[in-house]
Parts: structure tokens; sequence; C-alpha cells
């Protein structure tokens, strides 16, 4: 395979420099835009032939070529190794190879600058719809953990201090609005991602009679760039992906986190399935959440390409300018790095085992019924400031003690309010903590089976 010559042959008399010709490749990585070059070559294709610049014949030459390079690259394996400078030049070179001066009339009217905004905004496409369908499924993940665990109790904390129980459906139901939201941000994205910048050509815009809505049609753009310079220059689609990416992987983070913490034989709420731990080559009780843990050190990466890619952008001039090249491996990246996160974190949830001697021992421990207990007060007739100031000094008798607020016997508990009596106890039950959290999105038992229903609901429904 040879490439025949550079793109720009005439202007230049001298030869490049081997380092710099290296340096300026970007066929490394942006041929995984190929299919997408391939088919929009195709699109474009049929525009020459709409303005008459290609025959009939011409264009079903060149037709033909693009699927044969599409199955060629497909059988054989050293297809891509080779010198070419980047993805465009390559397909082109195969084509000339193929079918000789009629593949030369294919860059008619276009440029890679807009052929690149193309095909990035058609493989991006394609990868926000793996992101929802995985968003989804760890979603799916989520709720039936909650459906199955639906009677278990675990503390909810504040700054890791135990604070009031909740089920762990909540919980679960927690994570679940986190990656809706991603969801409907993901589809967001879409909308500005699938805008088809083709026909830009360099900066200015196609010299040719090019039908940009029928090409568009073609490629399954919704919409077309209405401003040439912007197009070839517009890499905001980017940012919002690595953004909107990144926000999943704090989401992420934050569960791994949860799910580390609450593996620790400290806790002891969650056991990880060995099929996503590892254990310690020299110490052998070991069982280590390395999944989740990835998961966590990972966020980082894609923090780090939402950054790169808008520093990359800061102060270009219009334009297109090669610092732009600098996009597509961030793109790639994030988009590699939130998948696996996203599949190996669902499968660490599907085969997540649930102690419920600890989550259960851990709920009624830790006086998380005092704000019961002054919640009982205030019914009782008492100010809420004055409930807690009492509470608090029941919730020291009891630490004195070693005892719980509900292990107190009455005459000590009216030690602290004459509004105390019997009725107390039933205050006090875990049962009755959650139940009091009756309005919408609480964790009483009630309000948790509906907000069940309508998440799966939601899920036929969703963006
Ligand atoms: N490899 C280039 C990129 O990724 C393609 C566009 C090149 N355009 C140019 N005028 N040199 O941005």
């Amino acid at each position: 395979m040879t490439e025949a010559k550079n793109l720009w042959g005439g202007r230049f008399t001298g030869v490049a420099d081997a380092g710099f010709v290296e340096f300026n490749r970007s066929f490394g990585f942006d041929r995984r835009l190929f299919a997408a070059e391939v088919r929009a070559s195709g699109a474009h294709c049929e525009g020459l032939l709409g303005a008459g610049v290609l025959s009939r014949d011409e264009a079903t030459a060149i037709t033909n070529a693009l699927q044969k390079i599409l199955a060629q690259a497909e059988s054989d394996e050293k297809y891509f190794e080779g010198p070419a400078e980047d993805v465009h030049s390559f397909v082109e070179a195969r084509l000339i190879e193929l079918i000789g001066d009629t593949g030369r009339k294919l860059h008619t009217g276009r440029s890679r600058n807009d052929q690149v905004a193309t095909d990035l905004r058609i493989w991006l496409r394609d990868e926000l719809d793996v992101f929802s369908a995985a968003l989804l499924s760890i979603q799916r993940a989520l709720l039936d953990l909650a459906e199955a665990q639906r009677d278990v109790i675990i503390p909810g904390y504040t700054h890791l201090q135990r604070a009031q129980p909740v089920l762990l459906a909540h919980w679960c139901l927690a994570y679940f609005e986190m990656f809706g939201r991603d969801r409907e941000r993901i589809s967001d994205v879409r909308k500005r991602v699938n805008v088809m910048p083709l026909g830009s050509a360099a900066l200015a815009g196609t010299s040719y009679a090019i039908d940009r809505e029928a090409v568009a049609r073609e490629l399954g753009f919704a919409a077309l760039s209405r401003n040439s310079l912007d197009a070839v220059s517009d890499r905001d689609f980017c940012v919002e992906f690595a953004a909107a990416a990144a926000l999943i992987m704090v989401h992420l983070s934050r569960l791994a986190e949860d799910i580390i913490i609450y593996s620790t034989t400290e806790f002891g709420f969650f056991e990880l399935s060995d099929a996503v731990a590892t254990g310690s080559s020299l110490m052998p009780q070991k069982k280590n959440p390395d999944s989740m843990e990835l998961v966590r050190g990972k966020a980082g990466r894609v923090f780090g390409h939402t950054v790169s890619l808008l520093a990359m952008l800061k102060g270009l001039p219009l334009a297109y300018n090669k610092d732009m090249q600098e996009d597509k491996e961030a793109v790639f990246d994030t988009a590699d790095t939130v998948t696996s996160c996203l599949r190996v974190s669902t499968t660490v949830l599907r085969n997540l085992r649930v102690n419920e001697e600890r989550t259960g021992a851990a709920s009624a421990a830790g006086y998380m019924n005092a704000t019961e207990l002054a919640d009982y007060l205030v019914r009782k007739g008492v100010t809420f400031r004055e409930a807690h100031e009492t509470v608090g000094r029941v919730v020291l008798r009891g630490l004195e003690l070693g005892v719980e607020l509900q292990e107190l016997s009455l005459e000590d508990l009216q030690a602290f309010s004459s509004s105390i009596e019997e009725d107390v106890y039933e205050a006090l039950s875990i049962e009755s903590t959650l139940a009091t959290k009756s309005q919408l999105g609480g964790t009483s038992r009630g309000q948790v089976r509906e907000a069940l229903m309508a998440a799966r609901a939601s899920m036929e429904t969703g963006p």
C-alpha cells in the first residue's frame, strides 16, 4: 500500500521532516472514524452527483469502491497499517488506488475541515446511544436491587455519621435519580451533536450546488449547520459530551465510594461478588473492591478530558486550527471510560450480597431515633427548639448508661419531660421512624413503593 503523495502537493518543493510528519499524523487514533468517513464520503458523492459534478457512472464507481474499502477493512487485519496522515487521506488514497482519476474527483467541494467535524458527530451520535442504553441498564439493576431487598433498612448518613434510618430501596432510588438526569443530559447533548457541518468546506462554504438537505437526510442528521465558519471550528459538542460524561463519572464514583465503605468489615452491609473483587497476593483473608476503586479512580481521567477540551478551544481564532486535532483522543477515551465504568458498576450491583443482620443491627443503634423523639414532643405541644434541647440531654443520659433511647425506662424519660408517655416507645420504633417520612420524596415504605413504581414506569417512557 502506498500513499500517493501529500494532499497539498503543488505548493511545496521541499521535503517534510520525518519527525514532523510523524508528529502531525492522527491516523493512529482517528482511524476510529473510518466507518463514519466512508459513510460521509458516500453521501458527499451523492451530493456531487446531484450538483452535476459527477456523472452517474462516476458516482456509481465511487460508491462501489467505498463499499469495497469497507469490506477490505473488515477482512484484512493489516489494512490500516501504513503511513497515512489521517483517516480522510487514508480513504481517499484507497479510493484512488481502486478507481484512479474518478477517485480524485470526490474531494471536490469539501475539505477535511468539514469532513472531520462531520465524522466526529456521526461517531459521537452512536456513542451517545451506547451511553443511554448503559445508563438504562444500571438504572434497571438499581431497581432490581431495590425490589429484591425491599424490606432492608440501612442507616442514612450525614458527615458519614449515623443520621436517620432509610430503606435500602431509597438509597437505590437516589442513584436511580442521578442516572435519570444523566440520561436527560445525554439526549439533550445529542440534539446539538446531530447537526451536519458537511457543505461548509474549508471555512467559507462549498462552491458547488450540493443539496445539503439531501446529504443530511442521507446521513441521518436532523439539521444543517447555519454558518460555515462556526461549523468547521465548533467543538462545543465535544465539551458538552465530556461534561455530561464527567457528571456520570461523579455519580458512578459516589456509588463506588458508598459500595466500598459499605463492604468494609467495619460496616459489613454489602459483600461484593467474587466476580468483581480481587484478593491479595500477600494477605490471604483479603477481598478487595478493585472494580469500584477503578471506577472511582477513572472519574479523574474524564474530568481531565473535559478540562483539556476547554483549554484546547480557548482563544482559538476562527476558523479551523490544527489544535483541534487534539479533540479526538479526549472524546474517544471519555466514551470508552464511561461505557466500561457503567458496565462494570452494573455487574457489581447485580451481584451484590446484602447482609441483613448487619444492616438491621446498624439501623437500630446509634440514636438514629433521636429526631423522632423530638418530633414526638412537638406532637405533644412542645416547641421544636425546646424538644431538640431536651432530647440532646436524653441522648447524653443514654450514652452515660450505654443504652439506646428505647432502652431507657419511662421514669428515666419522664425525668426529662412530663410530656413523655407510654406511647413514646411506639414512636421510637424504627418502623415508625420510617413511617413518618411519608411526604413525596421521603423514605416511608409507602412513598418508596410509589417511587419504585413511578421509576419503573419512567423507564418505558423516558428520554
Ligand atoms: N486530522 C485533522 C483533525 O483531526 C483533520 C482536519 C485537517 N485539516 C487540515 N486543514 N489540516 O483535525
